[in-house]
């Protein structure tokens, strides 16, 4: 790619309102992506992490496999793609980060902006969590220690330990803070372009492997064959929420990418083509995780169900198969190429809780740059410890880092998609948005959009969430 300007480098410039009252204008002082493959492969490099390579995998094998893989996929293509697609022409129309835009298209609507913002900062502190278990398992393998990686109480001596967890996390929420601070995320990126097809590249490698392990025949069927009856609203919930957070949806991110779009650029096709990227790894995680864990477990319904941990406790068994050196250097590669992957996304992660403070507080990228470094760091400390000394603190058996994961992604990101549905449907109007879409060349699927956006997306959601609260107030049971 060219000149690399992706929103994270570029949110100095951004607009303050009044200064966007012809809408070109913005655009041209805030610069842009200079081409379309690199507006996608910098919309890629937020989506593609931990959601993909960690999360997926763990929600599949723990909400029932095919039928969870099955609602995802529909999920994706339906309200993924509209609401991905509307994210972005929102904010090229506006050409402004998500704080603004809603507030610049109605005055009563700036809530929605706000909302949007609580999102990442939410998010931010636990991801570093989980990024910094990635950074001690890389370092595991890295110092020779691969084969103790495999030891089935090594998770959960690590987790649980006080320290150590804190020191990782420590460290990786440091080098976003670093990359962010002064600014050389288009060095990161430049090489994120060689090492996400590594990754995925390495993945398939992986996975082809796992698939000939004795016992993973059941998995592949568990993961790939629907089970209609493990259907239920949680299964919706959990893959909606699931869909949001692995597309960077909802949380107003997709706003700022899209205000940097080039007008002459096809919002409809970058859609298809990020969507396809994002979804494919994801997929593919699940392929290469969950018939390792049912090989090695037998289909354990708790080694499945266990969330968090299935990654790090499933795929060092796999490498311990390939001999200490063999499988050390595997081990290191692979958890180098995921701690990559996670960094890109949490530096685009830190990049929006820095510009929300900028463009709120009105205060220096500097000064706004390290409030937020602390603000994670503190933030972060609760979810590390609970899973360790603080793993008292539980509601309805979620750690606390589960708490947080369940706040942003079942409650605040449906919450938002619903209310960004609502406020296009019936505040600013398809038209307004359909009409950007167009201005280079015919949208296929503008009926679908519209249907979508004024009645499907808003009427499902708000079912879903009711249907789960009512299920957590123990109303009745699904
Ligand atoms: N989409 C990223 C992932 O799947 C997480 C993320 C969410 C990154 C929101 C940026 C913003 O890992």
């Amino acid at each position: 790619m060219e000149e690399n300007n992706t929103p994270a480098a570029m949110q100095d410039n951004q607009s303050v309102e009044g200064q966007d009252s012809q809408e070109a204008q913005p655009k041209k002082k805030r610069g842009g992506f200079t081409s379309k493959i690199g507006f996608v492969l910098a919309a890629a490099g937020s989506a593609v992490g931990l959601g993909n390579i960690w999360r997926f995998p763990y929600l599949a094998a723990k909400y029932g496999g095919g039928i969870f893989l099955l609602t995802y996929i529909i999920l994706a293509v339906t309200f993924g793609f509209v609401l991905m697609v509307a994210e972005i022409a929102l904010g090229r129309k506006t050409g402004m980060s998500a704080i603004n835009a809603f507030k610049k298209l109605n005055k009563k609507w700036a809530f929605l902006g706000v909302l949007c913002a609580i999102i990442p900062i939410i998010i931010l502190p636990y991801y570093s969590v989980i990024g910094g278990w990635v950074g001690k398992y890389f370092f595991t393998y890295v110092s020779g220690g691969g084969m103790s990686a495999a030891g089935d109480s090594f998770f959960n001596g690590f987790i649980s330990s006080p320290w150590q967890p804190l020191l990782f996390f420590f460290i990786f929420v440091s080098v976003v803070f670093v990359v962010v601070l002064f600014g050389v995320e288009k060095g990161v990126e430049k090489v994120s372009k060689f090492l996400m097809p590594a990754l995925v590249v390495l993945t398939i490698g992986v996975t082809i492997y796992t698939l000939t392990m004795p016992g993973s025949a059941e998995g592949i069927k568990y993961y790939l064959l629907p089970d209609f009856k493990k259907f239920s609203v949680k299964t919706v919930l959990a893959a909606l929420g699931q869909l949001f957070y692995s597309m960077s949806l909802a949380m107003g991110i997709m706003i700022t990418y899209g205000s940097y779009m080039k007008k002459q650029d096809k919002i409809e096709s970058s859609v298809h083509q990020i969507e396809i990227f994002d979804t494919g790894i994801a997929l593919l995680s699940g392929l290469m995780i969950i018939p390792a864990a049912y090989a090695f477990s037998g289909g354990n319904p708790e080694t499945l169900g266990q969330g968090p941990g299935l990654m790090f406790v499933a795929l060092p068994k796999v490498f311990a198969n390939f001999g200490s050196v063999g499988g050390g250097i595997l081990g290191a590669l692979f958890f180098a190429l995921v701690l990559f992957a996670a960094l890109t996304s949490a530096i685009s992660l830190m990049e929006t809780v820095v510009s929300i403070v900028i463009d709120k507080f009105h205060l220096s990228r500097k000064k706004s740059s390290v409030i937020v470094y602390v603000g994670t760091l503190l933030l972060g400390i609760p979810s590390s410890l609970g899973f360790g000394v603080w793993s008292a603190v539980s509601v309805g058996g979620m750690t606390i880092l589960d708490m947080f994961d369940f706040l942003s992604n079942s409650i605040l990101m449906p919450i938002a998609a619903l209310l960004t549905c609502v406020f296009i449907g019936y505040v600013v109007g398809c038209r307004n948005l359909t009409d950007e879409i167009e201005l280079n060349g015919p949208f296929k699927f503008k009926k679908f959009f519209n249907v979508m956006i004024k009645y499907v997306c808003p009427i499902c959601i708000a079912a879903i969430l009711i249907t789960s609260i009512l299920d957590v107030f123990g109303v009745f049971s699904i």
